[in-house]
C-alpha cells in the first residue's frame, strides 16, 4: 500500500531524510518512531505530495506520489503535525467543506459516519474555536478520514493532548487498522509498541531498525538483563562481587538492587546465586528484566552515534 524507495530530502546542507526505504501492507498499522528532527514530518510531507523529494520514489496504492499526484492523493488521508484550523466554522461545516473538496459522493452521510467514528457527533454544531485541543485533534483525524481513503498518515496524533484523550486517540488509530493502512509517527516508544503491528525506527533520516515490536527486541537485544537484590554486605561490596562475573557488560544500581547486563544470551543466574551464597550473603531477588523499546532505542541511537 505504501512503498518508499531511497526517499531523500535535502534542505540546503541538511540531509533531513537519507535514502529511506520501507513499505506498509494493506491493513497494517506501521509506526515511524524517532526523536525530534529524525525526519518523520519530512517523510510524511513527501508521501502526501506536499513536497517533492530530492531523490527516490514513493507510491501510495501503486500510484507515484509525484508523477500521479492526484491519483495518489485521492487514496490518502493526512493529519499534519499542526492541524490547520478555521475557528469560525462549525465541526460539521468544516468536515462538509473537506468532503466536498475531495468529491465525496454523499457528503452528508459520510460526515455523519466520521463524526461517529471520532466521537464528535454531539459537537457537530460547535464552532471550532470552542473545541478543546483533544477535540480539535480528533476533528483533524475526521478530516483525514472523510473521503474514506485506503491509506491514512498521521503525524504525531497524540501530541499535546491529555492522557484520557491520548488513550482514546490510540484506540482510534488501532481500530483504523482494521480497514485502512495506517502510518503514524511518534517519539513515544511505548505508544508505538501498543498501537503498531510494525515499528520503523529512524534517526537522522535513516532506518536504524524495523520489525514487530517483539521481534525488534529480540533482534537488537544482544545480551540479557537481570535484576539482582542481595543483602549481607554494603552496596559497593556487592557491586564488586557482581562485576567480577565473567561475560558481563555492566552493573547498574537500580532501586534496592542492581541491573546486570550480560554480553551474550548465556544464563548467568546459576553463577550469580552460587557466588552470593559462597560469599556468605543472602540472595533476595534474581530475575530477568525485559528490555523496553526505550532501552532498545537508546541503545541503537548510541551505537549509531559511536560509529
Ligand atoms: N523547511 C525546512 N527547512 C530547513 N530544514 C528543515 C525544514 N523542515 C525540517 N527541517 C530539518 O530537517 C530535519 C528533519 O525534520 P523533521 O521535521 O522532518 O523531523 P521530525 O522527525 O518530524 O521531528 P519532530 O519530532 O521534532 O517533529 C531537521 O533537522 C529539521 O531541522
Ligand atoms: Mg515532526
Amino acid at each position: 500500500m505504501i512503498e518508499v524507495e531511497n526517499l531523500t530530502k535535502r534542505y540546503g546542507s541538511t540531509l533531513a531524510v537519507d535514502h529511506l526505504s520501507f513499505h506498509a501492507e494493506a491493513g497494517e498499522v506501521v509506526g515511524l518512531l524517532g526523536p525530534n528532527g529524525a525526519g518523520k514530518t519530512t517523510t510524511m510531507r513527501m508521501l502526501t505530495g506536499f513536497m517533492p523529494p530530492t531523490e527516490g520514489t514513493a507510491r501510495i496504492a501503486g500510484h507515484d506520489v509525484f508523477r500521479e499526484s492526484l491519483e495518489a492523493r485521492k487514496r490518502v488521508g493526512y493529519l499534519p503535525e499542526r492541524v490547520p484550523i478555521y475557528p469560525d466554522m462549525t465541526v460539521r461545516g468544516y468536515l462538509t467543506f473537506w468532503a466536498e473538496l475531495r468529491g465525496v459522493k454523499q457528503p452528508k452521510a459520510q460526515v455523519s459516519t466520521v463524526l461517529e467514528q471520532v466521537h464528535l457527533r454531539d459537537r457537530q454544531n460547535t464552532l471550532i474555536r470552542n473545541l478543546s485541543k483533544g477535540m480539535r485533534q480528533r476533528l483533524g483525524l475526521a478530516q483525514a478520514l472523510v473521503h474514506d481513503p485506503p491509506v491514512i498518515i498521521l503525524d504525531e496524533p497524540t501530541i499535546g493532548i491529555d492522557p484520557q484523550q491520548v488513550i482514546e486517540v490510540r484506540g482510534m488509530v488501532r481500530s483504523l487498522g482494521q480497514k485502512h493502512t495506517v502510518l503514524f509517527s511518534t517519539h513515544i516508544l511505548s505508544e508505538a509498541e501498543q498501537v503498531c503491528d510494525r515499528v520503523i525506527i529512524i534517526d537522522r533520516g535513516r532506518v536504524l531498525a524495523q520489525g514487530a515490536p517483539v521481534s525488534l527486541r529480540q533482534q537488537i537485544q544482544k545480551g540479557t538483563h537481570l535484576y539482582v537484590q542481595i543483602s549481607g554486605a554494603n552496596a559497593a561490596t556487592i557491586q564488586r562481587l557482581l562485576e567480577a562475573l565473567p561475560g558481563l557488560e555492566s552493573v547498574m544500581p537500580t532501586g534496592d538492587g542492581f541491573t546486570v547486563r550480560t554480553r551474550s544470551k548465556d544464563d548467568l543466574r546459576g553463577e550469580i546465586a552460587q557466588r552470593v551464597v559462597q560469599a556468605g550473603y543472602r540472595l533476595l531477588e534474581l530475575r530477568p528484566v525485559a528490555m523496553t523499546l526505550e532501552d532498545i532505542f537508546l541503545d541503537l541511537v548510541q551505537r549509531e552515534e559511536a560509529r
